[in-house]
């Protein structure tokens, strides 16, 4: 059978976890079509689809909402699994249930709904894990990716259940709204380049939606930002920080999947 699997990711661990359930999928006689949000080709061929989305602010990137909303309904419905990769997986709030709904409106049959535990990659505003606590989880993530694989082939239902465990509803709701509504229009406008920017031009190579432009030698952000933290985690000098409330730069570390090339 053919097997459409669509990702989105800023860091590589979505993509780890999409790469994961092809290969069981492979293994198993399928015929993979594997690519990443944004420019994927359309889904339209195949006989199951899997989707694997990062979460952000307790919800789906906006990018990964509209590639959704904007799936062409197939003939009959289609067997999917949607994956999300979180750094808490407490901590992902509505990403499962907007992502099914969306689905569902598209025509598509959600067998598997669920989420891997993987590194944090909010770097500005988190702090990064240290290297052997992520090679720990990304190996986690493996056999977790693997065993939903399977679980979608022999066509198990596995939903995790809506939960916003320790966080409180109400911080929780103005979490997600505030920078889904909000956050997502400004929060590009935060990023700096230090004066130990090199002018390398990396990060508006690597930018998946080209939200970066190169202005006499140093980046320049704009509202395209989908806030996936590619840049300031790969930027070589280190020399991207991000503003927080009370314009402090940030002064944490730095996270990438070990194998990730963009
Ligand atoms: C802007 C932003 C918001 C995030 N919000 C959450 C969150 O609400 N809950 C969570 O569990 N992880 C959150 N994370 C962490 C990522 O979902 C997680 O590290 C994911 O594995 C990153 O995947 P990637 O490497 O494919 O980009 C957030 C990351 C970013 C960049
Ligand atoms: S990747 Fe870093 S050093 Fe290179 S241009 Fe961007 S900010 Fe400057
Ligand atoms: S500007 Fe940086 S954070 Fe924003 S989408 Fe591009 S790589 Fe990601």
């Amino acid at each position: 059978m053919k097997t459409a699997i669509r990702y989105f990711t800023g860091t590589g661990n979505t993509k780890r976890i999409a790469g994961r359930i092809g290969d069981v999928l492979s293994a198993a006689g399928d015929t993979l079509d594997i690519a990443a949000i944004p420019g994927a080709p359309p889904v339209t061929d195949a006989g199951r689809c899997v989707f694997c989305s990062p979460v952000y602010a307790l919800g789906l990137p906006r990018i990964v909402r509209r590639y959704l909303a904007g799936l062409p309904k197939p003939g009959t419905p289609r067997p999917a699994m949607l994956v999300v990769s979180a750094g808490n997986p407490d901590h992902t709030g509505w990403a499962l249930r907007h992502g099914r709904e969306l689905l569902d409106a598209r025509g598509y049959c959600v067998i598997v709904s669920e989420t891997i535990h993987m590194p944090d990659n909010w770097t500005p505003f988190l702090p990064a894990p240290a290297e052997d606590v992520a090679a720990r989880r990304l190996a986690a993530g493996d056999e977790s990716a693997a065993q939903l694989a399977r679980d979608f082939l022999a066509g198990k239902e596995r939903h995790r259940p809506f939960s916003l465990a320790a966080m409180t509803p109400a911080g929780s709701w103005l979490a997600h709204h505030g920078f889904h509504g909000l956050g997502i229009n400004h929060m590009w406008s935060l990023f700096r380049a230090t004066r130990e920017c090199t002018s390398c031009g990396l990060c508006a190579r690597i930018c998946p939606v080209a939200a970066i432009e190169m202005v006499e030698g140093k980046p320049r952000w704009s509202k395209a930002c989908e806030q996936c933290c590619r840049c300031f985690n790969l930027c070589p000098a280190r020399a991207i920080e991000q503003l927080d409330l009370v314009g402090r730069g940030s002064t944490r570390g730095r996270y990438c999947e070990p194998n990730f090339k963009p």
